[in-house]
């Protein structure tokens, strides 16, 4: 008797598939008619955003310096696949060879490979593998679904920035396994740091997205945990409570993870998706994102590709209306002068923006020997 093939099962997060780390913050949110402000007064001048040599030391300290997110593993799956990668200015291929491996090879010079940008296979893969020894191959590193490079080809491939415990959770959410559903390249008229905040604090939510996404979260401070360099934020949704949460389905319909991976690379969960943004500078005021939407299901039937569709449509207008938009606002704000005086103001729900900004000091004020 033949059986009939039966679609595989829907796959959710749940609680116990979380790393301790994960578990322990989830359990720490208290119930929304507990939830605390803690008070704090943070400022950071207005210059960070709009000047030229500030924004020159943060490419040569920061950007030059650290392992960067250059794209989603899930961007070149199959043994043969190349993309051609020049946001953050370098011309870059990134290539995953016959073996599995990725290389990011800097694409320079006499034997400069010709590719359109995007993924390309066949003649562009045979082309590069005959002169791909040519190529100066710059440090990198495949890990929780990402591929991360350090741009500098003097660079040692030191990659403890990316810490165990943040690959962990990564890891956890297996965005490393993910299908990619679809992804934009958006150019914002922004300093980068500025396109950032939103992603740091919970508090614009109710605000800001007031008549799209807002009523889905509560106004209460997210738990925010430090990973050395990186920042994770847990946060309850509107139905969340304190009890029973081994017993959810889908932990992502009550909780909220928000990764900021230092400096410039974001993972955030929804329901049935989750959006990873590489936020890179291009200028002082102007940035370009790449928005990738990763599915732990792949859309292989009608109702999950309505669903995807309806999500990709939801998020790209809120990100992209919302709060990139924002983000140009703020910076015109910035560029009026209006806040030469008092510089940007950060409250206690917005206290992981100063920690971001601690850590982004804590580069820019290293010695250049140590950046060499
Ligand atoms: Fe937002």
């Amino acid at each position: 008797m033949n059986s009939v093939p039966q679609p595989a099962a829907i796959r959710y997060h749940q609680l116990n598939n979380l790393t301790a780390s994960q578990i322990a913050a989830i359990r720490s949110i208290p119930g929304h008619d507990q939830a605390e402000v803690v008070p704090i007064q943070a400022t950071r001048p207005a210059s960070m955003f709009l000047d030229q040599d500030y924004y020159q030391r943060e490419q040569k300290k920061v950007f030059r310096r650290l392992p960067l997110a250059i794209t989603v593993s899930a961007m070149l799956i199959e043994p043969g696949s190349l993309l051609a990668h020049d946001d953050y200015g370098l011309p870059l291929l990134v290539v995953r060879g016959r073996d599995g491996k990725v290389r990011v090879l800097l694409n320079d010079g006499e034997h400069k490979l010709a590719t359109q940008a995007g993924v390309a296979r066949g003649e562009a893969f045979e082309a590069l593998e005959k002169v791909q020894h040519l190529l100066l191959e710059l440090p990198s590193k495949e890990a929780g679904g990402l591929i991360w490079a350090i741009l500098n080809p003097n660079a040692k491939p030191d990659f403890s920035h990316l810490n165990d415990e943040v690959l962990a959770d990564l890891d956890a959410l297996e965005l490393g396994q993910q299908y990619l559903y679809g992804h934009k390249t958006f150019e914002v008229a922004s300093n980068w740091k500025q396109i950032n905040e939103p992603f740091l604090e919970g508090y614009h939510v109710q605000r800001l997205h007031a008549n799209s996404v807002g009523p889905l979260f509560a106004d209460v401070p997210t738990v925010v945990t430090q990973m050395g360099d990186h920042i994770r934020q847990t946060s309850g949704k509107i139905e969340f409570a304190p009890g029973g949460l081994e017993n959810e389905r889908n932990i992502h319909k009550v909780i909220t993870h928000a990764y900021m991976v230092f400096p410039n690379t974001v993972v955030i969960t929804s329901p049935y998706y989750m959006s990873l943004m590489i936020i890179i500078p291009t200028a002082v005021g102007e940035s370009r994102v790449n928005y990738h939407m990763l599915t732990l299901n792949p859309a292989d039937n009608p109702k999950s590709q309505a669903l995807y569709q309806t999500s990709y449509e939801t998020v790209l207008g809120v990100f992209g209306n919302e709060d990139f938009k924002a983000a140009e606002w703020c910076q015109k704000g910035l560029q009026s002068g209006a806040l030469d005086d008092i510089g940007k103001v950060y409250s206690g729900l917005e206290c992981a923006i100063p920690m971001q900004y601690d850590t982004l000091d804590k580069y820019l004020a290293a010695n250049d020997s140590a950046s060499a």
